[in-house]
């Protein structure tokens, strides 16, 4: 058992008030260290230091899980930290990811029992073996001491303020928290760290007169800052994700966040940089309280989960290339610890529908498999014993939603087919399990109550709605297939009986046709109430989830989607729900042409239309700046919330046509759909296997096509209905 566990909880006596505090205690070593290990976590966010030295490279550890059953902790290797003779130990903790204090959350108030709400609390042990072969463990107790810092205030919302004027040295006494330490779990996901540094690219005099940087890109981080100025003078920092119509600072959209940097100057120069909060910003307002503050250096450093990135994409037309890069840009963003819908306003949740809707495209970018693995976990711990999983991880927010919770589901089975790996599917077999009986168990209730379900969010079918159209009985009885057909195929790859779920799957399937299709049209419209089935959500899923039950249902269906388009100007009108297998519905069912012309589509609704007004990031509305350069309301308007950046998947899947047809890659299929519109195509995943890569090009009337296949790999290509054999190595076809 590792060393913390002989550790305390500890805490300081007295209440937080949102400060950062120290927890110091002095340790003398007298031999020779052969080697040194720090154990060490937090109820809240902490940095380690030896010496004045950091201890590591990571950010905002522990991390966020559902701190109530789970806490991570780190271990590091300190042994060049250490001396002969006296040594200091500081943990400096902030409130962290703690401070979610949304409505739908509140871990202040719900985390390690014995501890008082809204305060922190660390655990800590030192593991010294000596060259003599002794070994001493120091760790947490009530011998340690506390102290509160020049950081006055430090929250993940509301940002920090840096008081270098403060230098309170009185000791606070600590208590033990006699409380459980089973919830103690070594790191499971990719640690967050440093990834680049980015420099100012503009510096901006507004119409209204307000100094304002730009760092040209919407990026996560921290900044790092050199600053000056006489005693008590004030540098604050503003966060922005965007300018308004007339150029000025605007971050409306962050609502109750403040995301700002006070910092309160002593008369010297000093170098800042934040353990503890991340900000979402392009811009940033600089606000001096006298001339003589002064701001000698910033940079903005990108921080998020350290994943491997093995994905990538190019082609000829630069807007594409830009919306990949904002789909990348938008998953560095929203991939720090865990997968947020947005980071900046005050939410930065673990939405499962958002994540669920992304999770493909972000496995092909980078490798995900310990940070989704580490999530799912979390998602385990908040299960309701119902079997319901819940829109929010980790939260205690009780009610599902359809293709939120799904992702219990949908991300073990994705994470499986891009990786190969087995122990996704074994450690969350139970809770598919669970939540698959519990549609079944409810399935009156599920999927006949409307109010549980979000919808085809921000779907555009009506005015001033969040959820469109399509009806969501429709959508939950989709999803319950769905689920079950990859529970099934879980099932399958883990050798599990599943002959009950096929028929719950053809259950489902029966009453989809019997309540939402009609064998002639396809479609039943429900009279007198809002909702319709004739969206174009309705004929994605039911084309994509495979929801009919013959050949010319297929084609019906699918004839169906491409009128509703053409009819609406060739735009989509699809929310989180339908958006992601939009152009798969339609490139599948032999409509390839009309996915080109949406994917390339400029104006309004579309992915390129945000480019075209200078998005750098995945925006959540598709309208989130209007053509009139209004913004969508400040109530909900992320600039940097990837739901849509699931389109990605869509680039390598369809575009250069990279296909997983047997779990990580171990068989291959190549779709590659070419368009006259676009001279040639890229893309490589780095998978399991080896290289994976594809490549068309279209010259003088033909099309060359290279294909990459790792060794003992089978492959096989498909081209215009034509079936071609690849073996390992490169292969180039002209046709
Ligand atoms: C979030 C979404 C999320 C949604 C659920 C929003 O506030 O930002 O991305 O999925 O709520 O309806």
């Amino acid at each position: 058992m590792d060393a913390i566990y002989q550790g305390n909880w500890i805490t300081y006596l007295g209440n937080n008030e949102g400060k950062v505090w120290e927890f110091k205690k002095s340790i003398e070593v007298d031999k020779k260290i052969k080697g040194a290990k720090l154990y060490s976590s937090a109820i809240g966010t902490y940095a380690a230091y030896i010496n004045g030295q950091k201890t590591d490279v990571y950010h905002l550890a522990p991390g966020y899980t559902w701190y109530k059953k789970r806490v991570q902790y780190q271990v590091t290797d300190v042994s060049e930290l250490l001396n002969i003779g006296k040594n200091e130990i500081s943990i400096f903790v902030a409130y962290g990811f703690l401070c979610q204090i949304n409505k739908h959350e509140n871990p202040m108030t719900d985390h390690l029992p014995g501890l008082e709400p809204m305060n922190t609390a660390i655990i800590v042990a030192i593991e010294i073996e000596y060259e003599d072969g002794s070994i001493d463990v120091i760790y947490t107790d009530d011998s340690w001491v506390a102290y509160e810092t020049m950081i006055r205030s430090s929250d993940m919302y509301n940002g920090e303020v840096v008081d270098y004027t403060f230098s309170e040295t009185i000791k606070r006494d600590v208590r033990i928290i006699d409380s459980d330490k089973s919830i103690l779990i070594p790191q499971e996901g990719e640690i967050v760290k440093t990834q680049e540094v980015l420099s100012v690219e503009n510096v901006i005099t507004t119409p209204c007169g307000e100094t304002v940087l730009d760092f040209g890109q919407n990026m996560v981080g921290h900044f790092i800052v050199t600053f000056s100025g006489d005693s008590k003078e004030e540098l604050t920092l503003e966060c922005g994700e965007v300018l308004d119509k007339y150029g000025n600072f605007y971050n409306g959209n962050y609502r109750a966040a403040k995301a700002r940097l006070n910092l309160i100057c002593d008369g010297k120069k000093h170098t800042y940089e934040s353990d503890f909060v991340f900000y979402g910003f392009r811009y940033v307002r600089v606000t001096k309280s006298s001339d003589s503050v002064s701001l000698d250096d910033i940079k903005g450093v990108v921080v998020h989960s350290d994943m491997a990135r093995i994905g990538h994409f190019n082609c000829s037309n630069e807007e594409l290339n830009m919306l990949y890069h904002n789909i990348i840009w938008g998953q560095k963003g929203n991939f720090v610890d865990l997968p947020t819908d947005c980071p900046q306003r005050d939410e930065r949740l673990g939405w499962t529908g958002d994540a669920q809707v992304f999770s493909n495209c972000a496995s092909m970018n980078y490798n995900t498999n310990k940070f989704f693995k580490k999530w799912l976990g979390d998602m385990r711990a908040c299960q309701r014993e119902s079997g319901v999983i819940l829109k929010v991880v980790p939260s205690s927010w009780a009610t599902p939603s359809a293709a939120w919770s799904d992702a219990c589901v949908i991300i073990p089975y994705n994470v499986y087919m891009q990786y190969g790996d087995k122990s996704v599917i074994y450690e969350n077999y139970d809770m598919m399990k669970k939540w698959v009986e519990y549609i079944k168990n409810n399935y009156d209730e599920y999927t006949q109550t409307d109010s549980y379900h979000y919808g085809d969010w921000l779907a555009l079918e009506k005015e001033d709605s969040y959820i469109g159209l399509t009806p969501r009985k429709f959508i939950a009885n989709a999803f319950a297939a769905y689920s079950t057909y990859l529970f099934i195929e879980c099932s399958k790859a883990i050798g599990k009986d599943y002959s009950t779920y096929t028929e719950f799957y053809n259950f489902v399937k029966g009453k989809i046709r019997e309540e939402f299709a009609d064998e002639e049209t396809y479609l039943k419209y429900n009279p007198g109430t809002e909702s319709s089935l004739d969206t174009q959500t309705y004929y994605v899923l039911r084309l994509y989830f495979k929801l009919y039950d013959s050949e010319n249902e297929r084609i019906e269906l699918a004839k169906k989607l491409s009128e509703k388009i053409i009819k609406n100007n060739y735009k989509l009108q699809t929310g989180f729900v339908g958006t992601p297998y939009l152009l798969f519905a339609l490139s599948q069912n032999g409509y390839v042409d009309l996915a080109y012309t949406l994917l390339l589509q400029r104006e309004y609704p579309s992915w390129i239309y945000p480019i075209t007004k200078g998005a750098t990031t995945m925006w959540e509305h598709w309208d989130g700046i209007k053509e009139n350069g209004e913004f969508w309301s400040d109530k909900m308007n992320s600039y940097n919330h990837y739901a849509y950046g699931s389109v990605g998947e869509w680039m390598y899947r369809e575009m250069a046509g990279i296909n997983a047809q047997a779990s990580g890659y171990d068989e291959i299929l190549f779709t590659p759909k070419t368009d006259d519109r676009i001279k040639n195509v890229f893309a490589s995943i780095e998978t399991g296997k080896g290289l994976v890569s594809s490549e068309w090009k279209i010259e003088d009337g033909k099309t060359k096509y290279v294909f990459v296949v790792p060794e003992n790999v089978k492959a096989t290509a498909i081209i215009n209905d034509k079936e071609y054999k690849l073996l390992s190595g490169v292969t180039e076809l002209c046709i």
